[in-house]
Order: C-alpha cells, then sequence, then structure tokens
C-alpha cells in the first residue's frame, strides 16, 4: 500500500484542486489530504476562507481520490505526519516547487504536479467581485 499526502486550503473547491487530487493520487493508493484549519489560514496564510474547516472537509471526504482528511494547523507538521500516517510521497502543485524537499531526507519522496492553469480560489473571488463579470446592462 503506497500512502500518498497533500497539503492545501480548498476553499470553494474547483476543478485545479480536482485535477491536483487526481494526481496525488495516482502516485499511489492512500490518498491523506491536509487540510488548513481557519485559524492557520488566517493566522500564517493571510486568508479568510469563505466555507468554514468543517464544510470543506466534508467536500474533501465527498471526492472519490481522498482517502483521509486530516487538519494542518502548523507548518512543521509534515515531518511527524509522514510517520504517523506512514506516508511514501508528498505530492504538491507546482506553485510550493522546492519548499518541501527536505523531506527527501526523511524518505519520503516529493513530487511537484503542475498548476493547472487560470483558475485560483483567489481569482474565482476577485471575478465574482468585479462588474465586468455581470451580465450586461447590469453594471452601474
Ligand atoms: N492547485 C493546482 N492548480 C490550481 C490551483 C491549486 O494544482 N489551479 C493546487 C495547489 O498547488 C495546491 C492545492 O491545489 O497544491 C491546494 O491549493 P490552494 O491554495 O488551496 O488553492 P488555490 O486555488 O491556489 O487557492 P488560493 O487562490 O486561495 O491560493
Amino acid at each position: 500500500m503506497k500512502r500518498v499526502i497533500t497539503y492545501g486550503t480548498f476553499d470553494l473547491l474547483h476543478y485545479g484542486h480536482i485535477n491536483l487530487l487526481r494526481r496525488a493520487k495516482a502516485q499511489g493508493d492512500y490518498l491523506v489530504a491536509a487540510l488548513s484549519t481557519d485559524e492557520f489560514n488566517e493566522r500564517e496564510k493571510g486568508k479568510r476562507t469563505y466555507f468554514p474547516y468543517e464544510r470543506r472537509k466534508q467536500l474533501l471526504e465527498a471526492i472519490r481520490y481522498v482517502d483521509l482528511v486530516i487538519p494542518e494547523d502548523s507548518w512543521d507538521q509534515k515531518v511527524t505526519d509522514c510517520e504517523k500516517y506512514q506516508v511514501d510521497t508528498l505530492v504538491m502543485g507546482d506553485d510550493w516547487e522546492g519548499r518541501f524537499d527536505f523531506l527527501e531526507d526523511r524518505g519520503v519522496d516529493v513530487v511537484y504536479v503542475p498548476r493547472t492553469p487560470e483558475v485560483s480560489t483567489t481569482q474565482i473571488k476577485r471575478d465574482l467581485f468585479s462588474e465586468s463579470r455581470l451580465p450586461q446592462g447590469q453594471a452601474s
């Protein structure tokens, strides 16, 4: 049984997230998704999520590629998570390229997969706020 782990906020779940989760699962047999808590997002990532942790967790748990959702509440937990869940491979989008290579020294393969172009939660929020996305005639 090959175990894979990935980390993220996964707010307003979109097809970029699904692609990432599919590619992560394809690296092994069992996928753990470590989901950033609301506090961790605010404190460390400067993000305020639209959906709270429990809602984001429910959504992730409904994805067929995800076997287990655990909370991410510190940057330092990766080493202990990898031991606890006997992780073989950590997968992240390539916006994180190089950041977690130190896990290789602990016997964990670290794989960065290409980000899906042109979609992010930040972009979705921006677009929905922007007048340019309103139907013709509604922009004032
Ligand atoms: N991801 C991806 N392709 C995208 C968006 C995200 O592969 N278009 C990956 C990220 O690289 C990360 C995981 O999905 O490994 C979770 O990313 P997250 O930061 O939660 O998603 P974003 O949409 O990038 O959110 P934000 O705009 O808030 O940073």
